[in-house]
């Protein structure tokens, strides 16, 4: 892992998920990476969810990884389509994709992985039709609020889920 400290954003290969890729790793990486907002206090589903969530959450959409030395999976991001049954009536507006269980390995937290990997998900989004691309997190999670209106998304409504302890925000971006 210290190698891959050093390596840049570019180096790691983004690919989708495969069928002989490790849904247990997947869940490991996730609960590793949403640690940090348990301890914030954040109950995010990706914070305890196991490997049956993380398979029926890969199944909504597209899975993307970010592959590491040795194969390692160091990073993921979901793309999803609208959903016409959702909750959040943003995200059952035709044109209207998400995303989610997005995580970095802590160690290559804040070099620019995620970012690449989120302008990864915005063009392929496009690709796919969409007019918007959306997104929820917790109303209180500020660092993260701030990073998405630094990309551009702006709020558009609450929800609560029963599975979070927290309001959610969707947040959503016009693609150009
Ligand atoms: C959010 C996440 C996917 C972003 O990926 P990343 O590779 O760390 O992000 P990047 O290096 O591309 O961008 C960094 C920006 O993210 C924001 N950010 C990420 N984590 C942050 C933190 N703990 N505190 C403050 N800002 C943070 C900042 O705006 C930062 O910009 P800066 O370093 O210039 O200040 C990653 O940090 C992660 O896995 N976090 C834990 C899980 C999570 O929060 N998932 C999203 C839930 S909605």
């Amino acid at each position: 892992m210290d190698f891959e400290k050093q390596m840049r954003p570019s180096d790691f290969e983004i690919r989708l998920l495969r069928a002989d890729d490790s849904i247990e790793e997947l869940t490991r990486l996730l609960n590793r990476a949403y640690k940090v907002l348990a301890e914030m206090g954040f109950r995010y589903v990706a914070t305890w969810q196991g490997p049956d969530i993380t398979r029926e959450r890969v199944q909504k959409g597209e899975c993307w990884l970010a592959i590491g030395d040795e194969g390692a999976i160091v990073g993921t991001i979901g793309l999803y389509p609208p959903a016409p049954d959702d909750l959040a009536a943003h995200y059952r507006q035709p044109g209207v994709f998400s995303f989610g269980q997005f995580a970095i390995e802590p160690a290559l937290q804040r070099t620019g992985l995620g970012s690449r990997m989120l302008d990864h998900v915005e063009k392929r989004a496009r690709e796919l039709g969409a007019q918007e691309l959306a997104l929820d997190t917790s109303e209180g999670a500020h660092h993260l609020i701030r990073y998405y209106e630094k990309r551009g998304y702006e709020f558009v409504e609450w929800v609560q889920w029963k599975e979070t302890n927290y309001r959610s925000v969707i947040m959503s971006k016009r693609l150009g």
